[in-house]
């Protein structure tokens, strides 16, 4: 790849929070800006030129998504605010209607917010059960552990393809498989998958899978559900209002449109859906396997300079992604993000909205460095130094 093809890049920083968002290219902002300089119009609702160009971009969106999954069908594509809205919508709109008090749904202690919090009020209001899948000594998902919790009361598995944390690769081809031998739903946050590798919803048995735009070179506010076409149609939509409906009447009479169309109410970020297209575009033109490849050597270039750090500890040294959680030994991770910044260097610090992640760690707050294939190690070569140097300034303040 091009450092070019990302004009911010030409920026005196150095970006390691590649799991929070991703840098753009210049294709997706360039289109963004096209669509409000030369095209803009709402989508699905007008009958002249550029309306129709809109709305064949956004189909063509949708295309491109399905392809990029290995969906079925256009229709399983519905595009929502983002993976938060997604998961909120598979568990209000689907799950809601279809569990009963006593049913387990399964997650573990890794997960993001999204995946946890939506799940612990739908438990309050209607009496499922939340289990926690136990983690292995590298906190990783521990496979066989779950089988053995599985049983007729099982009825979903919700878990990230990869957590945002600990950054390990979930087994998902085999846990798909036990979902299916065991009439199990198999609900999959891709946020911190899709981006980086081919995931394929038919192969890995997915029955709904939700990912963003936005850590994927594409804008924020606009996200996927992917939903079994079965499953999607017995879906209610959360929410309500315009473009979703056929008619409706004032005698209270209210038909909505098919699926996807009902879940999209309201109008659309449309130019997030079409600077998806070419977010699209443009991971397709790199391909999976080289930024793979990329990010693979970034990751054992980045933690064999940390290892030679000697006041840091690393909490997930053994794990598959380029995601590292670190702290430098007594020092609150917050100043080491703060002191990072005076270096232009750019990590999250804190609990990284995986809040229930401290009883497995034994710690509540870290720093993290996730990258992209865009990074280079001549930017992990400043971070190091900096973490090098930091011990000298730390001891001063301490
Ligand atoms: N979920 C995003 C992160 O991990 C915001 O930072």
């Amino acid at each position: 790849m091009n450092r070019d093809d990302f004009k911010i890049l030409k920026n005196d920083f150095i970006f390691f929070d590649n799991c929070a968002t991703t840098l753009k290219p210049n294709i997706v902002v360039d289109e963004t800006v096209k669509y409000y300089t030369e095209y803009t119009s709402n989508a699905h609702r007008g009958d002249y030129d550029n309306s129709i160009k809109v709305d064949t971009l956004y189909e063509e969106t949708r295309t491109k998504v399905r392809k990029l999954i290995n969906a079925e069908n256009d229709s399983e594509i519905v595009f929502t605010s983002g993976a938060t809205e997604a998961l909120n919508l598979v568990v209000f709109g689907f799950m809601k209607y279809n569990l009963k008090k006593g049913d387990e749904v399964f997650l573990t202690k890794a997960e993001h917010a999204s995946n946890v919090i939506p799940w612990l009020e739908l438990a309050n209001e209607k009496g499922i059960k939340i289990k926690y899948i136990p983690l292995d000594k590298d906190h990783k998902l521990d496979y066989d552990k779950l089988v053995k919790m599985v049983s007729s009361k099982t009825k979903v598995i919700s878990i990230a393809h990869v957590t945002n944390t600990i950054g390990d690769i979930r087994p998902i081809e085999k846990i798909g498989k036990l979902c299916k031998e065991n009439n199990i739903y198999f609900v999959v946050d891709g946020a911190q998958s899709v981006p980086h590798f081919r995931v394929d919803v038919l192969k890995n048995n997915i029955d709904f899978l939700a990912f963003s735009a936005h850590k994927m070179l594409g804008p924020t506010g606009v996200g996927v559900l992917y939903g079994k076409y079965n499953l999607l149609n017995e879906m209610r939509p959360i929410i309500f209002g315009g473009g979703m409906n056929n008619i409706f009447e004032s005698t209270g009479e209210v038909e909505y449109k098919s699926v996807p169309t009902r879940f999209e109410a309201g109008t659309p970020n449309i130019a997030g859906v079409i600077g998806l297209n070419r977010a699209i575009d443009y991971i397709n033109s790199i391909g999976y396997d080289a930024i793979q490849s990329q990010e693979k050597e970034l990751r054992k270039y980045l933690i064999d300079n940390l290892k030679s750090i000697d006041n840091i500890i690393l909490y997930n040294e053994n794990s598959d992604t380029g995601i590292v959680l670190f702290n430098l030994k007594d020092i609150f991770p917050q100043d080491t993000s703060v002191y990072l910044n005076t270096y232009h260097i750019c990590v999250r610090a804190g609990n990284h909205c995986a809040k229930i992640l401290k009883d497995e760690l034994g710690i509540k707050n870290t720093c993290r460095i996730s990258i992209y294939f865009y990074n280079t190690k001549e930017e992990i070569d400043v971070l190091i130094e900096a973490l090098k140097k930091s011990k000298n300034i730390f001891e001063v303040v301490i």
